[in-house]
């Protein structure tokens, strides 16, 4: 049986204030979108509450590049999270913007923040993100509690383990879920964005830290299932949970249930494949009939099986990566 697509996931801007190494490889900021390539926020609305919804979806996630750099954030949060329809409206960021943000975006009806916290080390953090002035994990941490203090829950943190970089903190880092109820996930590096780093590092496959983790404190399997890619996993006692995102040692295609916008209008099928994407900013702006994009939008989720990264192995296809993580929002 097909999977129910049900779940959007917005890029919101493609800009970012962080230049993660396995994100955004260096000059990549050169092709950054101008103004009025983006959606805007009306368009998005248009969108969500003529094609989307009609099909189905009742899931949205916001991302970027950095979400928290998209002008208007807070009006367009308040008009996804009012509509009926939504079941779902969560928002992936890097956090550093997030100490001031977190109470409008929590008024606005946001309900559920994904933050990305590779290191508990401030100079490794810096060395990861590309930082060379004054250290910037102070204030992403503090985004992170104001989170927490707001309200946010869940509250996950994402973490991509980079070999040689930050695989000394695997511990430190399951940690953070004994006393919080935190979502700590483990990320396997994919080979998108920067590939060069990629050839130099490789990456470890989630079984690796779990047993790591389960020679510390032992490991249990989670009661909580998520929607996600996530294998969800518990330190015994602990308040949060850990949760693996294996794409490379293991393929969660046959449950993926989303679909993606990119913050050009781009509608894409698969993260890791191009193949069959619909320029839907073109068309709205074109005058296209709504009811004609909506059944184009039909047709492409109901190729997706076959579009999904996984066919690639069986050599069916040949998808590409003529966009980076910061483009397509992760
Ligand atoms: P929830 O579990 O609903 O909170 O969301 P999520 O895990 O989908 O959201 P998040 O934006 O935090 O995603 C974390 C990371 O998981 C992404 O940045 C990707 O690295 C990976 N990921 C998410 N969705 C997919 C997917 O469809 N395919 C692959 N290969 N990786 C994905
Ligand atoms: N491999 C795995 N995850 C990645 N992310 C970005 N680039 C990569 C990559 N090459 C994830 C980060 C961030 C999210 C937006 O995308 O963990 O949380
Ligand atoms: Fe879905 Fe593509 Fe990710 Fe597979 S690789 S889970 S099909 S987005």
């Amino acid at each position: 049986m097909m999977n129910k697509i049900d779940y959007l996931r917005i890029s919101l801007i493609d800009k970012c204030n962080f230049r993660c190494q396995y994100c955004m490889p260096e000059g990549s900021e050169l092709d950054y979108l101008l103004q009025q390539e983006l959606l805007t926020n009306r368009e998005i609305i248009t969108l969500i509450q003529e094609l989307f919804i009609p099909l189905g979806f009742t899931k949205f996630r916001l991302t970027g590049g950095e979400p928290l750099l998209r002008p208007g954030l807070a009006e367009l949060v308040r008009e996804i999270a009012n509509l009926p329809q939504t079941r779902d409206l969560a928002m992936t960021t890097n956090g550093f913007l997030l100490a001031k943000m977190a109470r409008s975006l929590y008024d606005a009806g946001l309900r559920r923040i994904n933050i990305s916290l590779d290191s508990l080390n401030p100079e490794t953090f810096d060395r990861i993100i590309g930082n060379r002035g004054r250290s910037r994990w102070q204030q992403t941490w503090e985004g992170i509690t104001a989170a927490h203090q707001v309200g946010f829950d869940p509250l996950k943190l994402n973490i991509v383990i980079i070999p040689g970089v930050n695989d000394s903190e695997i511990l430190d880092l399951a940690a953070l879920t004994i006393e919080r109820n935190w979502h700590v996930r483990f990320i396997e590096f994919m080979p998108i964005g920067n590939s060069e780093l990629f050839s130099e590092r490789a990456w470890i496959p989630s079984e690796d830290l779990r047993s790591q983790i389960r020679d510390r404190w032992g490991l249990s399997e989670s009661q909580v299932t998520g929607n996600g890619p996530a294998d969800i996993f518990q330190i015994p006692d602990a308040k949060g949970t850990l949760g693996f995102i294996s794409q490379m040692s293991e393929c969660f295609c046959d449950r993926c249930n989303r679909v993606r916008l990119s913050a050009d209008g781009w509608l894409r099928p698969c993260l890791l494949n191009e193949t069959g994407q619909i320029d839907l900013k073109t068309a709205l702006r074109q005058g296209t009939s709504l009811d004609k994009l909506q059944e184009q939008v039909r047709q492409l989720i109901l190729l997706k099986p076959e579009i999904n990264f996984k066919q690639r192995e069986s050599g069916t296809n040949t998808g590409t990566y003529t966009r980076t993580m910061s483009q397509i929002g992760g």
